[in-house]
C-alpha cells in the first residue's frame, strides 16, 4: 500500500482559494539538473534591528553590500516573500497558518547557541556567531523549490550542513543525525499544549545530512531569517516534505541508531523517517501526485524527489520507497 506521512492539516488550513487569484504568476519552467543550487538575482540588503547583537552582526557583516546578481538557478519564479512569511507551520506558536507571524516576536533568538554532540570528535555548545564566522554567505544563496502541502520557491541564505558536521569530525559510528528545536514554553505558546511531544525533533541519515543540498539556512530574500520561518537557524532539505526542515535548531546530535522523530511518535502510520517527496507514494488519506504552488491557480504535478532526483536518487538506490516512506 502506497503511503506517505505528513502532519495532519485540517481542511480549514489548506491554502484559501483567494490566495491564488491575487498572487503574481510563476514563469513556466523546471529546475534542471545542476541548477538546483544557484545564485538568485540581486536581493535587498540585510535588515537588522538596532538592538541586534553578536550573531546578527556576524551575519550582517557577511551580507552587507550588493548581493550577486548572476543567476545559476532554474527559471521558476520566486514565491512572494509575503506568502512565505505569513503562511507557516511552526506549531510552537500554534496550529493556525497565521499564528507564527502573529506570535513570532516572542521567539528569543539572541543570544543563540547550537550544541553538537554524540558521535563527533569535537563536541560542544557553540555560539551562532562562531558557527557563522568565515561563511561567505553573500555567495550562499540557494533558490530551491520546497514542497509542503503546498509548494513554494524560496531564495534561502545558508550553507551546507555538511560543512558544519565535518568541522566537528563525525566518528565512524555516526549513522544518523538528530535535530532539536528550541524549548521555551514561557515564550512559545504552542508548547504549553501537547500538540506534539516537545521539543520538535527530526532526523536524517548521515549521507542525507552530508548531501550538499541539505542546508542550514539563516536567511531568505536577502534578509535574516524571519522568526516565523525558523530564526535564527533552520534546516532545509528540499527533496523531502516540509516537516523534515526543522526550525530554530538548538541541538544536533550524531547517533548510531535510527532515531524516532516528533511526527513518527505522533502517528507512525502516517509519518515515516524518510519523507521523500514522491508522487507515487500516497498519504494514507490522500494522493500526493499533485501540489498547489502558492501563487498559481490549479495544481501542478509533484516531481519525484521534488525535482532533485538527479541529485539525490542514488541515496535511495535499492530501497523500497513504499516501505521506507
Ligand atoms: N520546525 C519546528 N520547530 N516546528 C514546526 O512546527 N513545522 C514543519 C517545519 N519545521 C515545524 C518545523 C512543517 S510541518 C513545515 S511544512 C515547515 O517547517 C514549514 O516551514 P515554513 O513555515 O518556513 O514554510
Amino acid at each position: 500500500m502506497a503511503r506517505y506521512r505528513y502532519p495532519a492539516i485540517p481542511e480549514s488550513e489548506v491554502t484559501p482559494r483567494e490566495l491564488f487569484a491575487q498572487r503574481r504568476r510563476f514563469l513556466k519552467g523546471t529546475l534542471t539538473r545542476g541548477a538546483a543550487l544557484g545564485m538568485v538575482a540581486a536581493a535587498p540588503g540585510l535588515l537588522l534591528s538596532p538592538t541586534s547583537r553578536a550573531w546578527t552582526e556576524t551575519l550582517s557583516g557577511q551580507l552587507s553590500g550588493e548581493l550577486p546578481s548572476r543567476s545559476l538557478a532554474g527559471e521558476e519564479a520566486l514565491t512572494d516573500r509575503k506568502d512565505v512569511t505569513t503562511y507557516n507551520n511552526f506549531y510552537e506558536f500554534g496550529t493556525r497558518k497565521s499564528d507564527p507571524e502573529v506570535y513570532a516576536h516572542k521567539l528569543v533568538t539572541d543570544p543563540w547557541s547550537v550544541s553538537i554532540e554524540g558521535e563527533v570528535g569535537k563536541p560542544g555548545s557553540f555560539a551562532l556567531e562562531d558557527i557563522l564566522a568565515g561563511q561567505a554567505l553573500e555567495e550562499r544563496i540557494y533558490r530551491l523549490r520546497c514542497v509542503e502541502a503546498w509548494s513554494m520557491v524560496i531564495p534561502w541564505i545558508g550553507f551546507p550542513l555538511a560543512e558544519l558536521l565535518k568541522r566537528h569530525e563525525p566518528t565512524s559510528r555516526a549513522r544518523y543525525v538528530v535535530f532539536e528545536s528550541i524549548f521555551d514554553p514561557d515564550n512559545l505558546r504552542g508548547q504549553r499544549r501537547s500538540i506534539i511531544e516537545w521539543p520538535y525533533r527530526e532526523g536524517l541519515r548521515i549521507d542525507e545530512a552530508m548531501h550538499p543540498l541539505t542546508l542550514l539556512a539563516v536567511g531568505m530574500y536577502g534578509e535574516r531569517m524571519p522568526n516565523q520561518n525558523g530564526a535564527p537557524i533552520r534546516l532545509v532539505v528540499p527533496w523531502k516534505y516540509g516537516f523534515k526542515s526543522i526550525k530554530s535548531v538548538v541541538s544536533i546530535r550524531l547517533v548510531e541508531e535510527m532515531p524516532t522523530t516528533s511526527w513518527i511518535d505522533q502517528n507512525p502510520d502516517e509519518y515515516g523517517f524518510y519523507a521523500n517527496v514522491n508522487p507515487a507514494v500516497d498519504h494514507p488519506r490522500w494522493s500526493q501526485a499533485r501540489e498547489r504552488r502558492i501563487g498559481e491557480s490549479g495544481r501542478r504535478d509533484t516531481l519525484m524527489f521534488n525535482g532533485y532526483a538527479d541529485e539525490v536518487a542514488e541515496l535511495y538506490a535499492g530501497m523500497d520507497l513504499n516501505q521506507h516512506f
